[in-house]
């Protein structure tokens, strides 16, 4: 498909249409960022029912790692439907899961790459399970997660998420206990950036003194580089600073590699950018390149810990979406395509950057490889966050043949596919800093 075409002004009638349809049909808890429905998708190109074609900075959320409708993945998921669409690993061995443990295994770091696998259905399910997990081989109830951050919305995996107030409105009390510290936030730390990454470690060993006993904690689960909050990357002694804490303390590590995970960041899992290896770390999104999967790998003797029966899923891992990620793990790893995210991240970076001098609503551009914020505000003095202006940034992206979105309060958010064409990244760029210098003040 050739790229970007706008026919009719989104949302054209086609788009219109459906948004009907929607309404009366899907539960309205379904929220929604763009008012267009796609039909197709071909690489970093999607397409309206309107035929209007957009540059896809989106990427599914971050899980269109190889773009949409790879031939590749296509020709592996027809191969493996055509031969096996499903059959529970309760119910018999799979050797499509045993492919992906072992192709995950061997780009994982340290004692990680001889870590014992599950696959479940999705993010979600995967931090649920890595909760469960660290509970139940430590014998301990409680855990520590940031504020903000997200780990998704059932129970267990919220009550690690602090993202919006509305996910946890009228289940409180149903949450296990969980204490929050604040994730460093160098742009919004209310002193100089560099201490935002100490404040938060003496936080934490405050709270352990104070308030969580380390015998009442199973671990720490964090987001190395924050997603759904805003992409905010931490300073460099807090990765680091949370192994020595749990090290310490007896506490596991676990990494929520969700969205940062799989080349995304320039690394294949974030937590390598500060030489850390985590006992617990958690894929999804990516992973299969659009089909439903969700990874836990864990240390050998805390997986071997959890006993037969504590744990299941029928559909967790099964043969289509594994065949799916097996091969996007070949093609990452062979395409080198995490060392293409970091330097395409670099000059990006660098590029956007001048925004900063230029817009005075532009507080922030941050991030690491092809996981990028531009953080939206009123104003660089009080860097009160600009939700209207993100939005209105989002309309006029994708009235000019762009799809984009936020994360956090107000911040843009750049994940397109790790082998998005270049003439198409540099094109989708041009159409957000021109759009972002009409705000020019
Ligand atoms: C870091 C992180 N963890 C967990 C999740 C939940 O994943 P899912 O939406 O696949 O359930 C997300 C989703 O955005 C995420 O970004």
């Amino acid at each position: 498909m050739d790229a970007p075409r706008i026919i009719v002004k989104p949302p054209g009638p086609g788009s219109q249409q459906v948004m009907e349809r929607d309404k009366e049909l899907v539960m309205r808890v379904m929220y929604n960022y763009l008012p267009v429905a796609f039909k197709r998708g071909e690489g970093s190109i999607l397409e309206d029912v309107d035929g209007n074609r957009y540059i896809d900075f989106n990427a599914g959320i971050a899980s269109m790692a190889l773009g949409h409708s790879h031939p590749e993945i296509v020709e592996a998921i027809r191969e493996q439907a055509a031969t096996l669409i499903h059959n529970s690993r309760h119910t018999g061995y799979l050797e499509p899961y045993l492919e992906v443990a072992e192709k995950l295994r061997r780009i994982l770091p340290g004692e990680l790459s001889s870590g014992r696998v599950l696959l479940v259905n999705s993010g979600t399910e995967a931090v649920e399970a890595a909760l469960k997990l660290a509970r139940y081989a430590s014998g301990k109830p409680g855990m520590i997660a940031f504020m903000p951050s997200f780990h998704g919305r059932a129970l267990l995996a919220l009550s690690a998420t602090a993202s919006k107030a509305a996910h946890r409105k009228r289940l409180t009390g149903l949450l296990p206990p969980t204490f929050h510290a604040p994730y460093p936030y160098p742009y919004r730390f209310p002193g100089p950036p560099e201490k935002a990454g100490s404040f938060t470690l003496q936080y934490i060993s405050s709270m352990l003194n104070h308030l969580a006993p380390p015998d009442d904690v199973a671990g720490i689960i964090v987001e190395p580089i924050s997603g759904e909050p805003g992409y905010i990357v931490p300073p460099d002694n807090f990765l680091p600073g949370l192994r020595k804490i749990a090290d310490d303390e007896g506490l596991f590590l676990v990494a929520d590699e969700v969205q940062s995970g799989l080349g995304r960041t320039g690394k294949i899992i974030a937590c390598e950018h500060w030489h850390v290896v985590p006992d617990i770390v958690i894929f999804a999104k990516a992973i299969a390149s659009g089909l439903p999967l969700g990874a836990v790998v864990a240390k050998r003797e805390i997986a071997d810990a959890w006993e037969p029966g504590a744990h299941g899923t029928t559909f967790g891992g099964n043969p289509v979406a594994c065949a799916a990620a097996s091969r996007f793990l070949d093609i990452l790893i062979k395409n080198r395509l995490h060392e293409r995210a970091a330097e395409l991240g670099r000059r990006l970076l660098s590029a956007l950057r001048e925004l900063v001098e230029e817009v005075e609503n532009v507080g922030e551009v941050r991030g690491k490889g092809l996981m990028i914020g531009i953080e939206l505000v009123e104003d660089k003095d009080t860097k009160k966050p600009a939700p209207k202006l993100a939005a209105k940034a989002i309309t006029r992206c994708l009235e000019k043949g762009l799809v984009i979105t936020k994360c956090g309060e107000s911040t843009l958010r750049i994940c397109p596919a790790l082998n998005i064409p270049e003439d198409l990244l540099w094109r989708g760029v041009e159409i957000l800093s021109e759009t972002l210098r009409e705000f020019k003040t």
